[in-house]
């Protein structure tokens, strides 16, 4: 299964490239379009289907591309932002929502498993939160203390299933993990089944809300549908998401150990940002698949060197035997710390949901049911909690704007020679970097060839300059997520098209 990086997730080995069956009917009006491939896509699109709507889906690589496909598939109650939290900045009958809410995530998928007998590699688990310090100890004690005011139970525990020294330990149970890409794959089937429709590579340019329905032009026709949702983390263009919610990577690295003694549960410590474990059997073959090392999209100059340290990280408690895989994917953190989940602000037929944290197989899986819920007409206890219209507009997007908004136009008009360019791009084969030439940027890009690509580095979303990803060998935007292949191909919206390509013909005429 391909996914937006150059790095291969433990999915993604397992399961090939969904291959879809049935045909589109291009002349008929759908009851909804979902807009994306992954676990928030293929769930609403699946219990659309199953609530007797007519649904399309469209995604614009293939499915489990993008973040599904890079997961680590923990199901939590417990989550990014903690109860005390909400309960502080929001009610204690607001967290007692969210809590319910991410039950009925869990409760979904493993319905759905059950329903369908989907073979994904579902199991129920503990979880384990563990301090090492005194002030994460204090930590835990408030998360102990929310848990029981949302009625989600905790208790203290002498044990956790890794070999990592700590001072406390919180256990949660009915927690789970599954197979990220076998969940996809059997979530496509079951919906296509039930007479859904998937398009792959279809990219949508534009979406427009008509009094009866949207209509969206894709790169395979226009699709009519009566309501469209937007399961692509940000909705394309400027928005208000897209100041209210920050794209943030994560590494994941599987690894097999010489005791063979895996960790029989979950298990999370108190670090920001924390390590998150868990083991998964595939073929036979058991892993310990860890994680953390997150920072914000486009802050970090070498993301190889995220997994350096996750690996040194391990080798200090494990005995590592081998490195079977590394990847890194991106969620995005909201500003209040819930997910939005609802009808588009300033839309009637538009739905989004974004903003899940590190929680997007739970949240995904929820949001699905509330935007079931609204379409068919009924309400749920989170219509108010989540709703995207709950954020406001903030100062400042109007200079954020400007303050790129003629760079590309400058820069496209001087022309390069070639021999300037290269000489200012001195890279090694596999290096890249955003050069300046006569106060201009430049994304250059030589690959192990020793090909050399330039590109404009101004991002077709909101006009920030793009940073080289050194792990994925990417083109990350730091301001929303946006990411480019080195070629400038578009991988990851909001933006939606690729980065302009300095041409070489543009370069030679100096
Ligand atoms: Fe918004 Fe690049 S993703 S400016």
């Amino acid at each position: 299964m391909n996914r937006d990086g150059n790095k291969t997730s433990i999915w993604q080995a397992s399961v090939n490239n969904y291959v879809p069956k049935n045909p589109w009917n291009k002349s008929q009006v759908y009851d909804v379009l979902i807009v994306g491939g992954g676990i928030t896509g293929l769930t609403t699109a699946l219990v659309l289907q199953e609530a007797g709507k007519k649904c399309i889906l469209a995604e614009a690589h293939n499915l489990g591309f993008g973040t599904s496909g890079g997961t680590t598939a923990h199901l939590n109650t417990i989550l990014d932002t903690p109860y005390y939290q909400v309960i502080k900045d929001f009610s204690e009958k607001d967290a007692t929502h969210l809590a319910m809410g991410a039950r009925e995530g869990i409760d979904l998928v493993e319905g759905l498993v059950t329903k369908y007998n989907i073979d994904c590699d579902f199991e129920y688990k503990s979880a384990f939160l563990f301090a090492e310090t005194d002030e994460e100890v204090n930590e835990l004690e408030n998360i102990k203390d929310g848990n029981e005011q949302v009625h989600v139970l905790s208790e203290w525990s002498e044990t956790i299933p890794v070999p990592v020294p700590f001072k406390r330990a919180l256990k949660v149970d009915f927690q789970a993990q599954l197979h990220a890409s076998k969940y996809l794959a059997g979530l496509a089937k079951i919906f296509e089944d039930a007479g859904g429709v998937i398009l792959q590579h279809c990219l949508v340019s534009k979406m427009t809300e008509e009094e009866n329905g949207v209509t969206a032009d894709t790169c395979l026709g226009i699709i009519k549908a009566g309501a469209a949702v937007y399961a692509t983390h940000l909705p394309p263009g400027i928005n208000i998401f897209s100041f209210r919610c920050a794209p943030y990577r994560s590494y994941a690295m599987a690894f097999t150990l010489k005791s063979g003694a895996y960790p029989e549960a979950l298990a999370y410590d108190l670090k920001d940002p924390y390590h998150y474990y868990r083991t998964h059997t595939v073929d036979g073959q058991s892993y310990v698949i860890a994680g953390g090392g997150d920072h914000k999209t486009g802050h970090n100059d070498n993301t190889e060197h995220s997994f350096t340290e996750l690996e040194a990280y391990m080798r200090r408690h494990f005995e590592i035997d081998e490195i079977s895989y590394k990847w890194s994917s991106q969620y995005y953190e909201p500003a209040d710390g819930l997910p939005y989940i609802g009808l588009m602000p300033g839309h009637e037929r538009m739905y989004t949901a974004t903003g899940y944290s590190g929680n997007g197989f739970t949240l995904g899986s929820l949001a699905a049911k509330i935007i079931c819920s609204h379409i068919t007409g009924n309400q749920t206890p989170y219509d108010e909690l989540f709703d995207p219209s709950r954020i406001k507009m903030v100062a400042g997007f109007a200079n954020f704007v400007k303050e790129n908004a003629d760079v590309i136009s400058q820069f496209i008009s001087k022309r390069l020679s070639h021999a300037k360019l290269t000489s200012l791009a001195g890279l090694a084969p596999g290096e890249a970097t955003v050069a300046e030439w006569e106060g201009q940027k430049v994304a250059l890009y030589k690959d192990d060839n020793g090909h050399l690509y330039a590109l404009d580095p101004v991002c077709k979303h909101a006009k920030c300059i793009v940073g080289w990803n050194t792990a994925e060998k990417t083109w990350d935007c730091p301001c929303h997520g946006a990411r480019y292949a080195p070629n400038g191909d578009l991988l990851t919206g909001p933006a939606q098209s690729g980065l302009t390509q300095i041409k070489w013909e543009d370069i030679e005429g100096d």
